[in-house]
């Protein structure tokens, strides 16, 4: 599965650093929507969805985390630990964000606002949804 990751370059000096990004210049998408998940306990695992039509960045801004993804045919697991680097996700994948640092902040960036009927939260339909796309 090609994995496809932006990697931010901050503006660093002896203040420290500071990281830009300019929707549709460095990300391929308009951002309507900024959250952050942050507090996350000790073994907890969350996401289990996909969505229909959003594209999201990923970026553990504090500590670290895994995301795993599944495209219906190949999974991957994604560690996020620099808060320059974003993972891109968009439609049909499956994720789940896991091994959260105690420490961790994962930011996403989300093209669209927030809508419940845009989600997949059944993995048997997913998996009969991109499975059916690639047999048409
Ligand atoms: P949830 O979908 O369980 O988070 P995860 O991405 O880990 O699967 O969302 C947790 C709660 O937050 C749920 O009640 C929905 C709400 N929520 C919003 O109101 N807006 C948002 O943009 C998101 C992502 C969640």
């Amino acid at each position: 599965m090609e994995i496809k990751k932006y990697t931010f370059s901050p503006h660093g000096d002896d203040r420290g650093q500071l990281i830009a990004i300019e929707a549709g210049q460095d990300i391929p998408f308009n951002v309507n929507r900024v959250y952050y998940i942050y507090d996350t306990l000790e073994g907890v695992r969350r996401g289990f969805h996909a969505h229909l039509d959003l594209q999201q960045i990923l970026l553990c801004v504090k500590g670290s985390c895994k995301i795993h993804l599944d495209n219906g045919f190949e999974t991957a697991e994604v560690l996020l630990d620099k808060p320059n680097e974003g993972l891109y996700i968009a439609n049909d994948m499956w994720r789940e964000m896991y091994d959260f640092s105690e420490d961790a902040v994962l930011l996403v960036l989300a093209s669209n606002h927030y809508d419940e009927a845009d989600y997949i939260r059944d993995y048997d339909t997913f998996i009969n949804m991109v499975r059916g796309k690639k047999e048409r």
